[in-house]
């Protein structure tokens, strides 16, 4: 005995059938491919925070306590981040696949050499932000593309910020009046959940 779909077909295979036609006719559902490079997505993300929250200790150890609250609310910024992407792959009827986070370098031989790493790590979350934005476009995905739109400017943003605290840490070399003022100011950021309405 079968179900009688809305579809009016009789039959369990028919009624599903007509589902995945339903679904890639209107591209309710995220492709394979779109959803396991989101996947990804999430996880350099995470793997971002770690590697933030490492640096956080790191300036704690080394008595920059400013700058280990700069990369804390960094830390909780990349974790807001992957939110995002997971939120979107589940309201698109996507599956989310948690993988393991790498383990981060745990050491750096000054804080700018932290915020160095800091900018080259950005640099390179750009470049996947718009290989994916790239596939999205390849696949005619529009509401993946609008999604990213909000990451891309993020990422303006993330570069911007790393290369104007490298900028002052060179001018300020080993001025120590200059490094206690920096610390005091990275030490001023707070943390505000992050949504598509707001970057900081
Ligand atoms: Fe989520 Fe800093 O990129």
């Amino acid at each position: 005995m079968g179900y009688k779909g809305c579809c009016g077909f009789n039959n369990y295979l028919y009624i599903c059938t007509h589902y995945d036609l339903y679904y890639n006719t209107f591209n309710l559902m995220l492709k394979k491919n779109i959803e396991q490079a989101i996947n990804a997505q999430i996880n350099a993300e995470f793997w971002s925070a770690y590697l933030y929250l490492s640096m956080s200790a790191y300036c704690h150890e080394n008595g920059n306590t400013g700058m280990a609250n700069w990369f804390a609310v960094q830390f909780k910024e990349e974790q807001d981040h992957a939110q995002l992407l997971f939120n979107y792959v589940i309201s698109r009827g996507g599956r989310i696949t948690l993988a393991p986070i790498a383990q981060v370098q745990t050491h750096w031989e000054s804080p700018l050499q932290a915020f160095e790493d800091t900018l080259t790590h950005e640099q390179k979350v750009t470049e996947m932000i718009n290989n994916l934005y790239a596939l999205a476009d390849s696949e005619k995905d529009y509401a993946t593309q609008s999604m990213l739109r909000w990451f891309i400017d993020e990422q303006v943003e993330e570069e911007e910020t790393a290369q104007e605290i490298i900028k002052n840490l060179r001018l300020i070399k080993d001025n120590g009046f200059g490094l206690f003022m920096l610390d005091k100011e990275l030490g001023a950021r707070t943390y505000t959940p992050v949504t598509t309405t707001n970057k900081d």
